[in-house]
């Protein structure tokens, strides 16, 4: 998993051959056990181009997409958005472990020809496109890139504290420097203070909760010692060795 944090950049350019049956079916397999945790209904979309068609829903930025997974969960859950960001990113570093491009979608589509199956108490909150790419950055993407000044925030920006950190809180906070947020704005604040280990974001009624759930996951598994109490603002619980 640390590999596929260091390997994982966002890719807006596909190649339109499919994703094989082994990336599928392990892909399926793990949505399927992430929805039985969470309550969530995340659902693999393939050979689905239409979400993607209309350059005024995608403004320019996507070609080749003709996969997905479509983020759904209960409009009355709360906590919702987070766990679609906690559980939609081990989905995406397992397709980085596939060798596929990925890229969190939570606006730049169209949300009304996305095919999948939406009950009445249900919420859409995003996708995530993904499939095969080429390596390297196509002329495209290094303009979108250049145009959303993608440069990460050095990680002293990202905390604050009142002792001196451990080494294995510097790790959780390298892979949440590179985890994947919403117009790159990497909104989540951590504290160690008072011997306390906390987190959370300013609005937690928007894209700010899925790059929390995001920069949980990452913080787990950089640190390797412990597990985040569901919600904003919640405390990091150390379970395993330091
Ligand atoms: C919740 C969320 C929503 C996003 N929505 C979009 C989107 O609508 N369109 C898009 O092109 N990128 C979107 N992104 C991708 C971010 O722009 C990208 O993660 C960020 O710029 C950092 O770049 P990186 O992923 O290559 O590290 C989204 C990311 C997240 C986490």
């Amino acid at each position: 998993m640390k590999n596929a944090i260091d390997a994982r950049r966002s890719y807006r350019k596909y190649i339109r051959t499919p994703i094989s049956p082994q990336s599928v079916e392990k892909l399926r397999e793990k949505i399927d056990e992430y929805n039985k945790i969470s309550g969530l209904n995340m659902q693999l979309v393939l050979n689905s181009p239409e979400a993607f068609e209309k350059t005024s829903k995608t403004y320019g930025m996507f070609t080749g997409v003709e996969n997905y997974i479509a983020l759904i969960g209960k409009t009355e859950d709360e906590l919702a958005r987070e766990k679609i960001g906690y559980y939609g990113e081990a989905l995406v570093l397992l397709a980085v472990k596939q060798g596929l491009g990925t890229c969190w979608v939570g606006a730049s589509y169209d949300k009304d020809a996305c095919n999948a199956e939406i009950a009445e108490d249900e919420s859409l909150y995003g996708v995530i496109a993904l499939g095969n790419v080429f390596s390297g950055k196509s002329a495209r993407e290094s303009v979108i890139r250049g145009a959303m000044h993608i440069k990460k925030k050095s990680i002293k920006d990202m905390y604050r504290t009142d002792t001196q950190v451990p080494d294995w809180f510097i790790n959780g906070m390298n892979a949440v420097q590179k985890a994947p947020s919403a117009r790159n704005k990497q909104p989540v604040m951590f504290y160690y203070v008072d011997g306390k280990i906390t987190c959370g974001v300013f609005d937690y009624d928007g894209f700010e909760a899925m790059d929390l759930g995001i920069a949980k996951l990452h913080f787990e598994i950089g640190a390797g010692n412990g597990k985040w109490k569901p919600g904003n603002n919640a405390e990091y619980e150390i379970t395993g060795q330091c």
